[in-house]
């Protein structure tokens, strides 16, 4: 045998050792005929540099400490999941579902597992990229951290696609977190809070030598690529599993939603026995082409969704409860309680979510109260313990003015919040618009705190956001001693932003449902703030995407004269009111064409062709109407919409006839 074929045998045998390890959980060889199998191979990688592979197993230790992580766009982004808390959201989720297809719903359910989401891309069946979920479109490059977690294959076996993504979870074993922590105890060192976010801070280490010291597992659930096995995503798990992925065998597939709840009800209990820690279920649909077709919000997919397990309960005296002015105006009750340990942190304040909550669980001072840690991080009250109430305790008074501006508080139809109707004049709304505007996914004018905003609010120096932008070093000098340098930061920072692009700035005005994501459809799809004034709700609904809570919104917020009079003003200030066109569009052929993408397709994905028809200079929409340009029409497209297309007389136009309209 050559140095390369043995080698090459080394490699080979040391990953099917590593894989029945760590990821069968068997043993196959004896912990010392491991490592002098890897040494033998150290050796022979050391003495044959021309035969380095970055996928070898001798990889895992970990290599040099790195300066940073690179910024990487994902090819699918990485979305979050709708959450539901009992089985009557269930019913809903199938019943919304059964409305967007004709064929019967297969689901799969799945544990939650509470860890990092990673993203993995394999080429050529070696492992050539892992990302974190960073903001959904762009995520770190933990590549380096990722190798050294030993149940992730570095090469894959079997029959394989050439190229494919596979995410999952990362996640620490609970054994795993109390070993660190007591050593972490007995070197006097301030024990970890819990393991998920150990495992998280894990993947920010930049010393992939000290990760790979930490016992870091990953299960993988949901396999991406445009040559997938199979049409059924449990299928699909199984074949991963067969490549050397960790893949759960607690995942169930069921014809109908009472399997799902069956699944949620028996592992309602189950999970405490659990070695690693989930906080729910995650149910999906099962059938490839149905996932496509039910397709996603800005946030999350249609086609899944996660029921989340009651959290960790504490009980602890509620002792005032005091009401908060969110930047909207909505109204907030919080309960301030004696404080309490839940979940590894201290509590002492508490959501009260609502009035009709208030009333609902007759939550009163001076109560014991149960606290409950959602998803959300901030804790929530749940019950009343009625047994320990006070005698003379008095029901909860909801107030009717706004605790900062004394204004009668609206409640509309529909609302589960009070608001204080005064936006020009109550001081927290001011305040925490200038805030979010200001905040580093807006504006990102770090010289200004929110301290100084108060100062400049309080002092009279501004009352708009749009104020901001006249302001000179002279207005500020008085504000502050030798305050110089500290005034020309500010008005260097502010006159910077002119310079934000439009869908942050959409974003910094803090249009109520107008997060990041549904901000840069809007600016992608409108390209100018004219556009998108004059666009009436049906226009807004029909963008890909943007349903009724957001294009009712809009449209509130635009018939307002103080906002209309707001962004005049911001014009004037010459901030930046036009998507600037994407470099690197491939052309302009499908300029001011309006697309409905629906069907399944053979030459490529739905979102690639989605992606093109945006390269071309096009737009796509998600409801057909009059002003759809044409529908690019796979398989399967459901009848309602073919009948629409006819009935308004937009043109079908089929994969091929696409492409060559664009090539
Ligand atoms: S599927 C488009 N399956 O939950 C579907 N996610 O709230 C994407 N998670 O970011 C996710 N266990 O980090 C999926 N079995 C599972 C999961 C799971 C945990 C995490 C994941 C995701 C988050 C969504």
């Amino acid at each position: 045998m050559d140095v390369k074929e043995r080698i090459d045998f080394l490699r080979k045998e040391l990953s099917e050792h590593n894989h029945s390890y760590y990821v069968l959980d068997e043993s196959s060889i004896s912990d010392f005929e491991f490592d002098s199998l890897l040494k033998e191979l150290q050796d022979l990688e050391n003495k044959h540099p021309e035969f380095r592979d970055v996928n070898s197993p001798t990889q895992r230790v970990g290599g040099a400490v790195i300066d940073g992580f690179d910024s990487v766009s994902h090819k699918y982004s990485m979305l979050s999941l709708g959450n539901t808390y009992s089985e009557a959201d269930l019913l809903d989720f199938d019943a919304r579902l059964k409305k967007l297809t004709d064929q019967p719903i297969k689901y799969v359910c799945e544990l939650k597992y509470d860890g990092v989401s990673i993203s993995l891309t394999y080429k050529n069946g070696a492992l050539f990229q892992a990302l974190t979920r960073g903001d959904g479109t762009k995520g770190d490059d933990v590549t380096q951290n990722v190798k050294t977690i030993k149940s992730i294959p570095l090469k894959l076996k079997g029959s394989y696609p050439n190229e494919f993504e596979i995410r999952g979870e990362i996640f620490l074993p609970i054994s795993a977190f109390e070993k660190m922590n007591k050593y972490r105890l007995a070197a006097g060192l301030d024990p970890y809070a819990n393991p998920r976010n150990t495992a998280s801070g894990s993947m920010k280490l930049l010393d992939p030598k000290e990760v790979a010291k930490r016992p870091l597992d990953c299960y993988l659930y949901y396999l991406l690529g445009e040559n997938i096995p199979t049409n059924s995503h449990f299928e699909n798990l199984q074949h991963a599993r067969n490549w050397g992925f960790k893949v759960p065998t607690e995942i169930e597939q069921f014809d109908d939603i009472n399997g799902v709840i069956y699944f949620v009800q028996n592992w309602e209990d189950k999970r405490h026995h659990l070695p690693f820690e989930i906080d729910g279920i995650v149910i999906k649909v099962d059938d490839v082409q149905i996932q496509e077709e039910m397709g996603f919000t800005a946030k999350s997919p249609r086609w899944a969704i996660s029921y989340k397990f009651k959290g960790e309960q504490v009980s602890t005296r509620l002792n005032k409860i005091t009401y908060q002015v969110g930047r909207t105006g909505a109204i907030t009750p919080v309960a301030n309680l004696a404080s309490v340990q839940l979940a590894g942190t201290t509590v002492k304040r508490a959501s009260l979510h609502n009035a009709d909550q208030i009333a609902k669980l007759d939550i009163r001072e001076g109560d014991i109260v149960y606290v409950e840690k959602g998803g959300e991080i901030i804790p929530k009250v749940v019950g009343v313990e009625l047994k320990d109430r006070d005698l003379f305790s008095k029901p909860t008074v909801y107030i009717k003015n706004c605790p900062s501006c004394n204004t009668e508080l609206i409640r509309t139809e529909g609302d589960a919040k009070h608001y204080c109707p005064n936006q020009s004049a109550c001081l927290p709304q001011i305040i925490g618009k200038f805030e979010h505007f200001i905040s580093r996914k807006a504006m990102n004018i770090d010289s200004l705190g929110s301290e100084t905003v108060e100062l400049l609010i309080k002092e009279k120096l501004v009352s708009a956001i749009s104020d901001l932008y006249l302001l000179k070093i002279e207005d500020l000098l008085p504000l502050k001693k030798d305050g110089r340098i500290w005034a020309e930061n500010i008005v260097n920072g502010i006159n910077e932003s002119r310079k934000v692009p439009f869908e942050r700035l959409l974003f910094a005005l803090g249009i109520r449902y107008v997060g990041e994501t549904v901000a840069k459809k809007l600016s992608f799809h409108f390209a100018t703030i004219e556009n998108l004034l004059n666009a009436s709700f049906e226009e807004l609904i029909s963008v890909d995407e943007i349903g009724g809570k957001i294009a009712e919104s809009l449209v509130d917020y635009f018939s307002e004269q103080q906002n209309k009079d707001l962004i005049a003003q911001l014009k004037s200030h010459h901030l930046c009111f036009e998507a600037i066109k994407k470099a690197g569009n491939l052309s302009d052929k499908l300029d001011g064409q309006s697309v409905v993408v629906s069907g399944v397709f053979h030459l490529y994905s739905r979102n690639e062709l989605k992606q093109l028809i945006e390269k071309h200079g096009g737009k796509n929409v998600g409801s057909i109407s009059k002003k759809t340009t044409f529908v690019l029409a796979g398989d399967n497209m459901g009848p309602s919409k073919k009948q629409k297309a006819e009935a308004l007389g937009v043109a079908l136009v089929s994969e091929e006839e696409f492409l060559q309209k664009i090539s």
